[in-house]
């Protein structure tokens, strides 16, 4: 097989379980993707620092630039704006193809990131971005591409599912509950980010620029987060037959000849019969209506290093037959929409 050079950035909960899965599970991988998948570093702050799995020690460098240079495939999974955006950016202008699942880069810098691939015919790979293992970003920009996708709602945030139903099912302590969903790798690095709905925020405001064919910018979602929510507002749900749920809406709505597109996120009250009451832990679900294909569901774990890890190895894959198929500059787009003229209000 040929070879192609990945430069891994990041080493934390998903970095260190998609390394361990490169190294492991290598043969397969170059069988599936025609390549030969040669993890040439791995980028982070400080290379003495303890890992979730046995990693060997001559892979870690501190020298980003100089791994990216180099790379085929670059995979961006440090988190946060800087200095993801600019690593992203140097990969692609070197001639990489980009996989990231950094959801606050996207919705925050979608259009640059997209624009600076363009500009090279390289492709950015988001799957892992939205919904953790879910896959849920091709089926919006490939699958359902052909429909009118006309609602999406769902759970769409590991950490505040599993927070709220620690407290539902144990009478959990929030803030106990929350150093829990941190040490298993759930949250984000800030998890305010996670409490406050902001991650929610940027995963709905992906959705439904795929979806809904239209840039959806993050300051046009409503954000509410559970930090208001406390114990005895579950038990009221609890005793009223409701559990308390992190929802993402995302809606067309139609009246007469405008149309426009409304975006939200905030804790509500699910019936316990609702199919959305037994999404448990850290796990997510999405229901998509569209005009033809009618209800579709898609259920899975939200969040978490090895499961995260399967969204990001497929990413790779992806890229890498893209390379073998024909190398930066003829290949597929993979921006979907994201994001195109507006047809409506947001
Ligand atoms: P972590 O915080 O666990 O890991 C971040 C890694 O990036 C660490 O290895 C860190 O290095 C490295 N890093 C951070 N900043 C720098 C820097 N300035 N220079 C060099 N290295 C740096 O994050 P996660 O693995 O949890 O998340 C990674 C991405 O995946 C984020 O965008 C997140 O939103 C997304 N994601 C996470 C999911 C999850 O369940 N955790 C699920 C879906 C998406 P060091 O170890 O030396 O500190
Ligand atoms: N912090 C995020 C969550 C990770 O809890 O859903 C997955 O995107």
């Amino acid at each position: 097989y040929r070879r192609l050079r990945v430069a891994l950035l990041g080493a934390g909960a998903v970095g260190s379980q998609v390394a361990s899965l490169l190294l492991r599970h290598g043969d397969e991988l170059a069988d599936r993707a025609g390549a030969r998948l040669e993890l040439a570093g791995i980028a982070v702050r400080d290379v003495d620092a303890p890992r979730d799995v046995d990693l060997p020690r001559d892979l870690f460098t501190t020298d980003a630039e100089t791994l990216i240079t180099g790379a085929d495939i670059v995979i961006e999974l440090m988190g946060g704006i800087e200095p993801a955006r600019s690593h992203i950016l140097l990969g692609l202008g070197s001639g990489s193809d980009v996989v990231t699942a950094n959801k606050a880069l996207l919705a925050t810098h979608g259009p640059e990131v997209f624009e600076a691939a363009d500009r090279v015919g390289a492709s950015v790979y988001y799957e892992a971005a939205a919904a953790g293992a879910i896959p849920i970003i091709r089926p919006l920009r490939d699958s359902l591409a052909g429909d009118r996708v006309v609602r999406i709602m769902g759970i769409v945030n590991g950490t505040t599912n599993y927070i709220l139903d620690r407290m539902d099912i144990e009478g959990a302590d929030f803030a106990e509950v929350l150093a829990d969903a941190q040490a298993l790798g759930y949250a984000e690095s800030d998890p305010t980010a996670d409490v406050e709905g902001h991650d929610a925020a940027q995963k709905a405001a992906i959705l439904a620029s795929l979806a809904f064919h239209t840039a959806v910018p993050l300051d046009a979602v409503h954000c509410e987060g559970i930090s208001a929510i406390t114990s005895s507002m579950i038990e009221e749900a609890r005793a009223a037959g409701f559990v308390i749920k992190l929802l993402a809406v995302c809606e067309r709505l139609t009246g007469g000849d405008t149309e426009k597109i409304s975006v939200r996120v905030y804790p509500a009250l699910v019936p316990r019969s609702h199919p959305l009451a037994s999404v448990h832990g850290a796990n997510n679900a999405v229901f998509v209506e569209a005009e033809a294909a009618g209800s579709l569901m898609f259920y899975g774990a939200g969040a978490g290093g090895v499961q995260t890890a399967s969204a990001v190895l497929g990413d790779v894959v992806s890229a890498a037959r893209r390379h073998i198929a024909g190398g930066v500059g003829v290949g597929e787009s993979t921006r979907g929409n994201l994001p195109v003229a507006r047809i409506g209000d947001v």
